[in-house]
């Protein structure tokens, strides 16, 4: 029965909407899973309440398969986190939330988008890439990597 509907979920086609509150728990497991310091699910309740904090996610079927977050002020905005359920990556998911994501952000009147990113994350780097983000600056040992070992920070920005 669980293979069934593991199997389900790994062939849903996602669909994408908005992120709210509710989605707080489901968004905090991911994010935990995903990155070496996750949020909790209060802090991502914080985030998602904050007026300034746009979300979306991917549902595949009824679970989870990938959101994204971005702070808006003003005119400029910042990608706080974006991630994919490992059982999910590689099909788009990543690409189409990042699109609807910005095209989203256009919307609500962001002409810079910026973010940051390990530069050992290749995976990331592409998708920023291929969506037309280029790198303005770089942080040196801005992440703790695996026995000691920083990695820097390439901070991206795309203009709307
Ligand atoms: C980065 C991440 C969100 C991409 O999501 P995804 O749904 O797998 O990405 P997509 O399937 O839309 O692919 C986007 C691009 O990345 C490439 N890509 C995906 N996985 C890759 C991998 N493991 N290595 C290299 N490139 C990869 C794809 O080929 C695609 O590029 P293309 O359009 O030129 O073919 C996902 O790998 C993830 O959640 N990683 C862990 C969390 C993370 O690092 N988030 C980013 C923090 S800045």
């Amino acid at each position: 029965m669980i293979g069934f509907f593991g199997t389900l979920f790994a062939r849903a086609e996602p669909k994408l909407s908005e992120a709210t509150v509710r989605d707080a728990p489901a968004i905090a497991a991911l994010h935990a899973a995903s990155f070496r310091r996750g949020w909790s699910e209060q802090e991502v309740e914080t985030m998602l309440a904050d007026r300034h904090v746009v979300a979306h996610r991917a549902l595949c079927g009824a679970r989870l398969g990938g959101f994204i977050m971005a702070r808006l002020v003003i005119d400029e905005a910042e990608i706080l986190s974006v991630a994919v359920a490992r059982a999910q990556q590689g099909r788009g998911i990543g690409r189409q939330l990042l699109t609807l994501h910005l095209r989203r952000l256009a919307g609500l009147g962001a002409r810079t988008v910026f973010l940051e990113v390990d530069e050992h994350n290749s995976a990331a780097i592409r998708l920023y890439d291929r969506a037309g983000f280029r790198e303005v600056s770089r942080r040196a040992n801005y992440y703790a990597g695996e026995g000691g070992h920083s990695t820097a920070a390439l901070v991206l920005r795309r203009d709307l």
